[in-house]
């Protein structure tokens, strides 16, 4: 068996210089299709989960998928990870349930719309950070409020995030704040702000650096050099991908993402987690709207599904290969939660400390 914690995943990719695409898993089709690309492609696996993904799958129903996905791919390690947790039990019912890595995302209260105070970020992190640690669970923070550098607003729209307008010092992870939520809190990998937003609609033009802050990331290495981050909200949007979804009878008004150039830049300046959910969202869509207007007789669902796993599998393999984890999951063997959890308590897993040395 072979899950792995965030934190020696990521301590690997910063000594090999790849980034690792996060993907969003609700169900089945979704975890066979990047576990398929990731055997081809030889990349380790992040398979992150959503609150509104595990009432949607259930709790037992997604964790056993993953169970499945760890069996028949011994070989291939699987960082199961808790995305955008908002409070202390979501975190941890997330590690009773098997998760390796929750995101403790203390940017937003509990309610996941309103701008939290530094001070209650800190905390909320902090205490999470001790709990996980103490049972070798990795932790991502969250500084700074994903929303619009376009627009100044937070991504309501989108279903979750910050609503209204949001103050622009919130929009950019401060650089100098950053080091010292690191050191407060201990976090293994830091999300940060940087105009990216959840969704299709991050962009209204393909983004330059007004619009799309790498010199954040920039900033932020260079200061914290050995810290992981994580880009949210990176979703590339690929304009073949809007122009098939509409062929097929969709309506996705033109929109931009974050084109895998600016990523790629991004892990060369430390970005180490990148998530993606809404291009494997549009990339299934896209195959089910074709065969529903293809096939008008057709009432099998798996002759809708099956073609969608083996779009999002290339998606992923794309991914696989852009970001440098192709080739790396063989180089990798996990370490059991249990030597997490002593390295941690040993003090040689404080940030910038990289577990393979911590032995
Ligand atoms: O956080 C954003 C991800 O795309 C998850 O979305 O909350 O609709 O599952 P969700
Ligand atoms: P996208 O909506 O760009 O895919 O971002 C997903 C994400 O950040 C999940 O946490
Ligand atoms: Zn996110």
């Amino acid at each position: 068996m072979a899950r792995i914690a965030l934190r020696q995943l990521l301590d690997h990719a910063a000594e090999y210089g790849y980034g690792v695409p996060a993907f969003n898993i609700n169900n089945m089709e979704q975890i066979v299709a990047i576990m398929a690309a990731a055997r081809e492609a030889d990349a380790p696996v992040i398979l992150q989960a959503s609150r509104g993904a595990r009432s949607y799958a259930g709790d037992i129903m997604l964790t056993r998928m993953v169970d499945a996905a760890e069996a028949m791919h011994p070989d291939i390690p699987i960082c199961l990870h808790q995305d955008h947790g908002n409070d202390e039990a979501t975190c941890l019912s997330a590690i009773q349930y098997g998760f390796t890595s929750v995101m403790m995302d203390g940017s937003l209260e509990s309610d996941a719309k309103t701008p939290a105070s530094y001070d209650y970020n800190r905390d909320i992190t902090r205490r999470v950070t001790d709990l996980a640690h103490a049972v070798g669970v990795s932790v991502e923070g969250e500084l700074g409020v994903l929303g619009s550098l376009e627009t100044g607003k937070g991504e309501a729209e989108d279903g979750h995030g910050a609503e209204g307008a949001v103050a622009r010092d919130l929009l950019l992870t401060d650089p100098d704040q950053a080091v010292e939520f690191v050191q407060d809190t201990g976090v293994d990998a830091l999300a940060i702000a940087m105009g990216t937003s959840h969704g299709a609609y991050k962009f209204s033009r393909r983004p330059d650096g007004d619009i799309l802050a790498i010199d954040v990331v920039k900033a932020i290495n260079e200061r914290l050099p050995s810290i992981h981050l994580v880009m949210h909200g990176s979703s590339s949007v690929p304009q073949e991908l809007q122009d098939e979804f509409n062929r097929w009878g969709g309506e996705m008004p033109q929109t931009w993402g974050v084109p895998v150039e600016e990523i790629q830049t991004g892990i060369r300046h430390g970005v180490r987690k990148v998530n993606i959910d809404t291009d494997c969202r549009l990339v299934m869509a896209a195959e089910i709207r074709r065969i529903a207007t293809e096939k008008k007789s057709e009432f099998d669902p798996r002759k809708f599904l099956q073609p969608s796993i083996d779009a999002l599998k290339e998606l992923c393999r794309q991914r696989y290969e852009a970001f440098g984890a192709a080739g790396q999951a063989s180089r990798l063997r996990p370490l059991p939660l249990a030597e997490m959890a002593r390295r941690y308590r040993a003090g040689t897993l404080t940030p910038g400390a990289p577990a393979k040395d911590a032995a």
